[in-house]
């Protein structure tokens, strides 16, 4: 049975880094998964509190905490997958658009990471990045319960009918479904960037 780490309160000492080899081997192998492939077992909700707790403990700008999230177990999506499948006909938007829905409803759990990033103290670009860094913390998280993930927005995260049908206001944007649970495919490494095309390093 896992053991979750106590959550610090606030103001509590909290400890400095420490060289962990095992996330070190985590961070250099970790991949997503296909979200098609996800399955049972997922996290049980003491387990989805706590990738959430781990999740939002991101670096955020003005402690402003501009996101919220929305976890989706099958059943849900299943009726939304219906509901979005019927806008894809209505739209003419192919048979694509309906096809991707089977990434939205294999997992046993999604959570959905809304960005309510609005105008105010810090740059709305800077609140969206935190959702960003939410949804990436949110796949460390899964991943160290020993669950794969997958991060997917597709075509119903852009579209405004679909959004309503989501329950995203207009004030706000989806950073991504992170789908979890488990896939019997063993990842394989993928393309990675040449880093020194992209890098300068500077005295
Ligand atoms: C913001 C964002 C949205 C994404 N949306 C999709 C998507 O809609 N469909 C998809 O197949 N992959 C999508 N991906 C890609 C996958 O989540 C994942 O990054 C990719 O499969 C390989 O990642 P890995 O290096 O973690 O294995 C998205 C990634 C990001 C960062």
């Amino acid at each position: 049975m896992t053991q979750f780490p106590k959550a610090a309160d606030l103001g509590d000492l909290l400890p400095q880094p420490v060289r962990s080899q095992e996330l070190l081997n985590r961070l250099s192998t970790r991949r997503s998964a296909p979200a098609q492939t996800l399955t049972v077992p997922g996290p049980n909700p003491e387990e989805v509190a706590e990738i959430l707790r781990l999740g939002a403990r991101t670096p955020d700008h003005g402690k402003l905490f501009p996101w919220r999230f929305v976890v989706m177990g099958p059943q849900t999506r299943a009726d939304l997958a219906e509901r979005l499948s019927a806008l894809a006909v209505r739209q003419g938007l192919g048979g694509k658009a309906q096809a991707v829905l089977a990434k939205l409803t294999a997992a046993p759990v999604s959570i959905l990471v809304i960005s309510t990033a609005a105008p105010g103290p810090k740059p709305v670009w800077e609140q969206e990045l935190s959702s960003g860094a939410v949804c990436m913390n949110i796949e460390h998280a899964a991943d160290a319960l020993g669950y794969a993930a997958c991060w997917i927005t597709d075509w119903y995260s852009y579209d405004a009918e679909a959004l309503e049908i989501l329950g995203v206001k207009p004030n706000e944007k989806v950073a991504g479904f992170i789908h979890i649970g488990t896939t019997a495919e063993a990842p394989l490494e993928r393309v990675r960037p040449d880093l020194s095309t992209l890098t300068i390093t500077l005295p």
